[in-house]
C-alpha cells in the first residue's frame, strides 16, 4: 500500500517528442463501483478492464470481507458473486481502504443501512481526510459513527437496523457523498432523494440504473434531484470499464508541452461530468482531437489524439466547470506553466481536501521550479512562462498523492532542468503502469539510485 513501503524517488528529465499509443488503465470511479454494485446483486457480475491499482484492489478486499466472492481471472477480467442488497455480512477485521476516499466513503454508504458494524482505516493521507461529510447524512438513516477528532478515520460505523429513507441536499460538490447516500438508500424502505446544486460525476446514477434500480434524475430550480426507490433487487451485469480520462490527462498534457509530440489515447471515457479538462485545454489552444466517438456500456467513449501545442495561452477556468475536472487541476497547473499569460482557477476549495491539499502541494513544487503561483482558500493562479522557459531543477514532495507525483513528473519532461519527486510510490494507487507507459512514449523518467 502506498505510503507504507519505502519511498520511491524518481527523476523526470527533459525529453524528446512523445509518440505512440497510450492505453491508460480502466476508470477508477467505475472500477470501484463495479465491485461494490456487483457485491450488492445476487448472482455473478463480470467486469472487463478493471483498474488493478491499489485503491481498487483495496475495495475488492473489502467486498470479500463483507461476504462477496471476488475473483481475479487475469488480464483485467474479474467477477463478483454478490450477496444482494442488505446481504452484507459483518467483517471480522478492520477494513483498510489504503489511500482511497472513494473506496471508504462508498463502502460506508453501502453498509450503513445493514444491521452490522465495521471499522475503517486507511493510510496517513486517508486518515487525515474529513468523513463527517458522509457520516452526517448517514446518521439521518439511523446509522451511528464513532471516529477520531474532526470526523477522521479510523472510524467505526454501526449500521441502522431499521433504516428510514432520507431526503438530503449535498452541501459540497461531491460524487462520493452523493453516492454514499444513494448506496445507503438502497437498503432503506421508501424513496431516498439526493439533491445536488452542482452536477458531479454521475457514474453511480448511470450504473444503478444499469443494475436495475428504479432511479430518476430531474433538473429543477433546486438542482439535480435524484430519486431512488429503496430495497430493489439488483441484477448482475457485464461491465466493460472505459479507460480513465483522469489517467489519460497525464500523457495528454505531457504531449501538449513536449515539442514534436503526437500521442493517441484509445477508448477513453468521455462522460461529460468528467471531461472538463479537455474543454479547458482546447480553450487554451491545445491541439486535441476526438476520433471515433461512440457509446459503450452507457458511457460515451472516444480515442483522443494530443499533439504538441506551441501557442498555449492562459485562461480563466469557469468555476462551474470545476466538478467535471476536479482531479485534473494539478496537471492543468503544469500545462499552465508552459502557456503565455495567467491561468486563473477559481471555485476550487475541494482541492484542499483531496489525497493532499492539492493547491498547496502544486504551488510549493511549481514555485520551487521557478513558476509564480498565487493562491487563496478557494482559488489559485499560475503565471505561465511559455514553452522552453520553465526552469525546473528541483526536488518536490508528492505528499502521498498519486496525482501530485504524476503532475511533477510531467513537468520535468519539458523544464530546462530535471524535476525529482521524493516519492512516486503513490502512483500505484491509480496508474500502476505509468512508468512503463510513459517510457514507451519516450519519457526520460528514472528511479533515483537505480
Ligand atoms: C470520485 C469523486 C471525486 C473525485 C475522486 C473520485 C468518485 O471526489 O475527486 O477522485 O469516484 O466518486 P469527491 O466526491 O470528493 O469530489
Amino acid at each position: 500500500m502506498s505510503g507504507h513501503g519505502s519511498p520511491i524517488p524518481m527523476t523526470s528529465r527533459p525529453c524528446g517528442p512523445l509518440r505512440g499509443e497510450a492505453p491508460v488503465p480502466g476508470d477508477k470511479s467505475i472500477s470501484h463501483r463495479s465491485l461494490i454494485f456487483g457485491a450488492l446483486c445476487v448472482g455473478e457480475t463480470r467486469i472487463t478492464g478493471l483498474l488493478e491499482g491499489e485503491d481498487v484492489l483495496d475495495t475488492a478486499k473489502a467486498m470479500r470481507a463483507f461476504g462477496a466472492t471476488v475473483t481475479d481471472h487475469g488480464g483485467g477480467e474479474w467477477s463478483v458473486q454478490g450477496v444482494g442488497v442488505g446481504g452484507f455480512a459483518e467483517p471480522e477485521g478492520v477494513i483498510d481502504c489504503g489511500n482511497s476516499g472513494t473506496g471508504v466513503r462508498l463502502i460506508m454508504g453501502a453498509m450503513a443501512t445493514s444491521p452490522i458494524t465495521a471499522t475503517f482505516t486507511g493510510d496517513a493521507s486517508l486518515n487525515g481526510r474529513p468523513m463527517g461529510r458522509v457520516t452526517d447524512p448517514l446518521s439521518l438513516f439511523g446509522t451511528q459513527a464513532v471516529g477520531r477528532a474532526g470526523g477522521r478515520l479510523p472510524m467505526t460505523i454501526v449500521g441502522a437496523a431499521e433504516p428510514v429513507p432520507v431526503r438530503y441536499e449535498v452541501p459540497v460538490p461531491s460524487a462520493q457523498v452523493k453516492s454514499a447516500v444513494l448506496l445507503a438508500g438502497l437498503n432503506a424502505p421508501g424513496q431516498t432523494v439526493v439533491i445536488e446544486k452542482e452536477a458531479t460525476r454521475d457514474h453511480t446514477e448511470r450504473m444503478l440504473q444499469g443494475f436495475g434500480a428504479n432511479l430518476t434524475v430531474e433538473d429543477t430550480d433546486e438542482g439535480r434531484v435524484i430519486t431512488l426507490d429503496g430495497q430493489p433487487e439488483l441484477t448482475p451485469q457485464t461491465i466493460v470499464v472505459p479507460r480513465d480520462p483522469s489517467s489519460a490527462a497525464f500523457p495528454v498534457c505531457a504531449a501538449l508541452i513536449v515539442p514534436g509530440s503526437n500521442v493517441l489515447v484509445p477508448n477513453i471515457g468521455l462522460n461529460p461530468t468528467r471531461a472538463g479538462l479537455f474543454t479547458t485545454l482546447k480553450e487554451m489552444g491545445a491541439d486535441l482531437e476526438f476520433e471515433n466517438m461512440r457509446e459503450e456500456g452507457g458511457e460515451p467513449v472516444a480515442d483522443l489524439r494530443a499533439c504538441f501545442s506551441p501557442d498555449l495561452k492562459g485562461i480563466t477556468v469557469p468555476p462551474e466547470r470545476a466538478a467535471s475536472m476536479i482531479d485534473e487541476y494539478p496537471v492543468l497547473s503544469v500545462v499552465a506553466a508552459f502557456a503565455d499569460g495567467v491561468t486563473d482557477m477559481p471555485g476550487v476549495k475541494e482541492l484542499r481536501v483531496k489525497e493532499s491539499d492539492r493547491i498547496d502541494a502544486m504551488a510549493k513544487g511549481l514555485r520551487a521550479a521557478g513558476v509564480q503561483v498565487d493562491e487563496g482558500q478557494d482559488w489559485w493562479k499560475v503565471t505561465g512562462l511559455g514553452h522552453g522557459n520553465v526552469p525546473g531543477g528541483t526536488t518536490v514532495a508528492s505528499v502521498l498523492d498519486h496525482r501530485i507525483a504524476m503532475s511533477f513528473l510531467v513537468l520535468g519532461m519539458a523544464t530546462q532542468k530535471p524535476v525529482t519527486v521524493d516519492d512516486a510510490s503513490p502512483i500505484a494507487t491509480s496508474f500502476p503502469v505509468f512508468e512503463s507507459l510513459m517510457a514507451r512514449l519516450g519519457s526520460q523518467i528514472v528511479r533515483v539510485n537505480s
